[in-house]
């Protein structure tokens, strides 16, 4: 797999582009980077890229925190990402990863405004099986703290955070960790946002409780409101509720939507997928290719030619 990628303001293969290893990013963490899905549609002969407007735009804010400067709009991105995969004649499913990075080669953690950025599309299927639900342990890892890396941010570093806890839930038999805060509520999944059925209402922790601000997790919001006349409450959640709900599930651009049907050795619900988790997840595939006209605003036809505005 060598796809043409966007680096250092050039398309290279994806074999070339490579960093130095004293960057300050490999060292101290500095990058802060974006997961965003292309879907193709066989029957519209066309690969659509989910939110990627959004998700441009939360990747420029983001490097805010850390001084990242990205020239480029968040419009000429999502163009330049189109233009990617035209390039690369990608006829399936991909997954864009852009990255951005403090890119000084030398000794010493205070940053300069060295930055970088690449934009790097790969072809891509299901990031986890979850056609028959999942399993979730809670592990004894805590989210990072808002105030010590904050986890809104997508920065690259923050990411040992997940890593650690992806690594004690798989090796305990999970297919995925579930974070608490340091105060003790649910906060999200290692990669993923977090719902809760319960009491006829779909629960969400809200944003202050340290997690990533999912585009996934607003589509879901807005399908669940709009097409199911579901109640939709963001409130901090306990441990304990999640054993008593009739629904779990998670939600992000890799994992999509996935069923939870057991955590931490408990069956959630009848042990099965639960309907509204069924209806969400099929509302989120249409709408995800295309095959909702109310929701085509979410993508950007890859393959129908544009100007690329972005010089190469
Ligand atoms: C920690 C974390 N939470 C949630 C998500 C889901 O966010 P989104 O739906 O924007 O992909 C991700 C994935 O990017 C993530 O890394």
């Amino acid at each position: 797999m060598n796809p043409i990628v966007w680096f250092n303001n050039r398309f290279v293969p994806l074999s070339e582009a490579n960093v130095n290893i004293l960057t300050h990013a490999l060292n101290y963490g500095t990058g802060v980077f974006e997961g965003i899905r292309g879907y193709f549609d066989e029957k519209q002969g066309d690969l659509f890229l989910v939110r990627a407007l959004e998700h441009y735009e939360r990747w420029k804010r983001n490097c805010g925190v850390l001084r990242i400067a990205i020239p480029p709009s968040a419009a000429d991105l999502v163009e330049l990402t189109a233009d990617l995969c035209r390039r690369n004649e990608f006829h399936t499913d991909i997954y864009v990863r852009p990255i951005a990075y403090k890119s000084a080669a030398r000794i010493g953690v205070a940053p300069d405004d060295q930055d970088a950025y690449a934009v790097v599309p790969v072809p891509f299927g299901a990031y986890i099986d979850s056609r028959r639900g999942i399993s979730a342990g809670v592990v004894s890892w805590r989210r990072i703290e808002d105030n010590a890396i904050p986890g809104r941010a997508k920065i690259c570093g923050a990411y040992v955070n997940s890593v650690l806890a992806t690594d004690e839930a798989r090796r305990n038999g999970f297919d995925e960790a579930i974070f608490l805060t340091e105060s003790g509520h649910i906060a999200e999944g290692a990669t993923c946002n977090f719902f809760m059925v319960r009491h006829g209402k779909l629960v969400t922790p809200p944003a202050t409780d340290n997690i990533l601000e999912g585009i996934t997790r607003a589509s879901i919001m807005e399908l669940a409101a709009n097409e199911m006349g579901l109640e939709v409450v963001e409130r901090s959640i306990d441990r304990s509720e999640l054993y008593m709900s009739d629904e779990l599930f998670f939600t992000g651009t890799a994992v999509e939507l996935a069923p939870i049907i057991e955590v931490d050795h408990r069956s959630i619900g009848s042990g099965r997928i639960g309907p509204v988790s069924a209806k969400l997840k099929n509302l989120y595939l249409d709408a995800t290719r295309g095959r909702l006209v109310r929701y085509r605003h979410w993508l950007t036809p890859a393959h129908v030619p544009a100007p690329v505005l972005i010089g190469g």
